[in-house]
């Protein structure tokens, strides 16, 4: 018998090749392949922490304070720090020094888009994907500060290739191949409530993506970060596969990031109603972190500052991050002292009967273990928390319909395109903002669009169908 088998047996797995005997050479070489990649002592202890007695115990909410945050210049932050930080990061950019990061492991169930969830289309005319709006944006800012952009981008097993053969398609949207680098995230296998691991087939086990806290390991494990270190690039931009209207590489938040020294920076949005479900910038010993709405009981959530009238607990993450390459090194190397805990989400897991057969349960059956970024927070020398306005940063296609949507997505980039416009003497039709566009080559935000629009004559009409590029 492998040792691999043995090793599954004497750690209480063995169910894991109770099939073995029944699939061929290839399927069981596999399936060892699999085995292989699960770190057993590693599941044995999230089966302790997470499973045991206590395991689904409520978040730590001890000593819970609101975080301070650099407020935007026209809620109070002082103007001249904004511009200052502006240069910084301008000249980061000039100097090569940053790289773009998409992660874009995640499974994307609640849009229930069959292909990986960057190859969705969302602009309101050319009906542009995720993935070209991104690259075309990266290029752009790559050519208006004189240096291309690494941007490296994380997939899952699950859609690596289908993500690999997107780009060459589309001949990898005028980029440089050599400068877009796609790896896996890492995988963790689904368990049921006592901690056995779960088949998905009787020749393959329930394995899924770490979460988006999975990338910094898969950052480090990929060569992303040495390769980083030989180019000179000490500075990742990291966002979500899932929000077109990003600035992929805002210069402003990255010389924030720079001028302070930080390790994380991040980027909030003051919640929109104490409701909101996101996740909310705190202090926490001295720390900072972020809490799920889901833990924060609402009447914390309603509380109201006296001085400022506003919703006590306001820092609403959008996970738009800076992250330090060396800190990012740090956390992916550096033991038990810095490690990202495990979160369980129970879950429906496809699995099999004692015989083999399939099974779809109607309940959730077990739990998947993931690691969210966010958790980085607390190890990070001078996190800094910078405000943004939503509508220059936010519009994330989460769900099929309803809030967070392609609908609701794709209203946000036409206002967007409406207050560019607007703001640089355009007039607007009355009533509702028709279907426009404009392409990230012709404006990725306000002052791109500014200086292209500037040198536009004749200036064209606003109506629908209006695309600019
Ligand atoms: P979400 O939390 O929205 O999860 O991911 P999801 O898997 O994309 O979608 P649902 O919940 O199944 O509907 C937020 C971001 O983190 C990435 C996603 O690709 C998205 O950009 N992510 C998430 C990963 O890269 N890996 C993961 O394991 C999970």
């Amino acid at each position: 018998m492998s040792s691999i088998v043995e090793r599954f047996q004497q750690a209480g797995q063995g169910q894991v090749f109770a099939f073995l005997s029944q699939l061929s050479p290839e399927a069981q070489r596999t399936l060892q392949a699999e085995a292989a990649e699960i770190d057993l002592a590693e599941i044995a202890g999230l089966t302790r922490s997470l499973l045991g007695p206590g395991g689904a115990a409520a978040a730590n909410l001890n000593g819970l304070e609101p975080t301070p945050y650099e407020a935007r210049p026209e809620n109070g932050g002082r103007g001249a720090s904004w511009s200052e930080a502006k240069s910084v990061g301008e000249s980061a950019l000039r100097g090569g020094r940053v790289a773009a990061f998409t992660v874009a492991g995640g499974q994307g169930t609640r849009l229930g888009y069959d292909g990986p969830k960057g190859t969705f289309p969302v602009t309101p005319l050319r009906q542009k994907t995720l993935f070209q709006v991104f690259a075309e944006k990266i290029r752009a800012t790559g050519l208006r500060y004189g240096r291309p952009i690494p941007w490296y981008i994380m997939t899952s097993n699950q859609n690596h290739a289908a993500t690999e053969a997107f780009f060459a398609e589309h001949r990898w949207f005028g980029l440089d191949r050599g400068r877009v680098h796609l790896f896996r995230q890492g995988r963790m296998p689904a368990v049921d409530f006592t901690g056995r691991i779960l088949l998905e087939t009787p020749g393959s086990i329930a394995l899924s993506p770490d979460g988006h806290g999975g990338s910094l390991r898969a950052l480090e494990r990929s060569g992303a970060i040495a390769q980083m270190k030989a180019d000179g690039v000490d500075t990742i931009s990291y966002f979500q596969v899932d929000n077109p209207l990003v600035r992929c590489v805002d210069p402003t938040f990255i010389g924030w990031h720079i001028r302070g020294r930080s390790e994380v920076s991040s980027k909030m949005v003051p919640k929109a109603y104490a409701e909101e479900k996101v996740g909310l910038f705190c202090r926490q010993g001295g720390k900072t972190v972020v809490v799920e709405y889901s833990d924060l009981p609402m009447e914390r959530q309603r509380e109201i500052d006296p001085v400022s009238g506003r919703l006590r607990f306001l820092a609403g993450s959008i996970a738009i991050h800076v992250l330090d390459r060396e800190f990012v090194h740090r956390v992916a190397t550096g033991g038990a002292d810095v490690a990202l805990p495990f979160h369980r989400a129970d879950k429906k897991i496809a699995t099999v009967d004692a015989a083999g057969a399939p099974v779809w349960p109607e309940k959730p059956n077990g739990v998947k273990f993931e690691l969210f970024v966010f958790d980085a927070l607390p190890f990070a020398r001078n996190p800094l928390v910078i405000e943004t306005r939503r509508e220059d940063d936010f519009a994330p296609v989460k769900n099929a319909d309803g809030l967070d949507s392609p609908v609701t997505c794709r209203e946000a980039q036409v206002a967007q395109f409406g207050r560019w416009l607007a703001a640089n003497g355009a007039a607007l039709p009355a009533g509702p903002l028709p279907a426009i566009e404009v392409s990230p080559s012709f404006g990725y935000d306000e002052d791109s669009f500014a200086d292209s629009w500037r040198q536009r004559h004749p200036k064209p009409v606003v109506a629908p169908g209006l695309y600019l590029d």
